[in-house]
């Protein structure tokens, strides 16, 4: 998430819709909130006046389990939502069982981006990939657009494969937004 000075923050997108980070009273559903980068986040938000961000750890509300998924965003109705949850072991525990983290983690993406979708209130929604899906010589910043085009950094196969099954289904997700809804209803990056 970028550092953004709040005062430099425009009051309405293009659109006429509020931005993101002017629509303070909006719910966020920041999914992963005890994890690293989720604290992270929650810290930002509340620091940037954030005042009704939603959380759930997974004993409240496993991500996996597509059902609970979609009551937890039909009676949330969240407006924006953080996708910062997920399977994290490392390289090492990540290579020695692929299929478990593969399964999980495209769970958990299809799960939430297909209720975000369904549930028809979220505006935008942010999926938290990796630089390491990206090839090693891709330009920086990195633009969503080098995805694929060469090879990853040298070790990186196996976890390119499990960052990037959830990238696949982050990609045909936006894609099956923007036919559903366009562009302004239902926006992830
Ligand atoms: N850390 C980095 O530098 C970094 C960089 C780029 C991308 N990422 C990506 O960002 C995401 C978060 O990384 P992290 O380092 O913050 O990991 P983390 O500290 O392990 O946090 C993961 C979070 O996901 C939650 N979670 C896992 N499985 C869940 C499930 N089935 N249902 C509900 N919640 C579940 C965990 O909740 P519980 O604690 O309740 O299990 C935890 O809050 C990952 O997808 C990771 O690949 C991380």
């Amino acid at each position: 998430m970028p550092a953004h000075n709040a005062r430099q923050v425009p009051k309405a997108a293009n659109n006429g819709t509020p931005s993101f980070l002017s629509d303070k009273s909006a719910k966020v559903f920041l999914a992963g909130h005890k994890g690293m980068l989720g604290t992270a986040i929650h810290r930002r938000l509340a620091a940037l006046g954030f005042t009704n961000i939603v959380g759930r750890t997974r004993a409240e509300l496993d991500l996996t389990c597509e059902p609970a998924v979609h009551k937890f965003f039909d009676a949330e109705q969240p407006r924006y939502v953080i996708l910062a949850a997920g399977k994290v072991g490392g390289l090492h525990a990540s290579s020695a069982a692929p299929a478990d983290f593969m399964t999980e983690n495209l769970r958990i993406t299809v799960n939430v981006l297909t209720a975000a979708r369904r549930c028809g209130t979220v505006r935008k929604l942010l999926f938290l990939a990796t630089s390491a899906v990206y090839p090693v010589d891709a330009p920086q910043p990195i633009p969503e657009s080098a995805l694929l085009t060469g090879p990853p950094a040298p070790g990186n196969e196996w976890f390119v494969v499990l960052r990037s099954s959830s990238m696949a289904a982050k990609i045909l997700q936006e894609r099956a937004c923007i036919y559903t809804y366009g562009r302004a209803t239902c926006n992830s990056i």
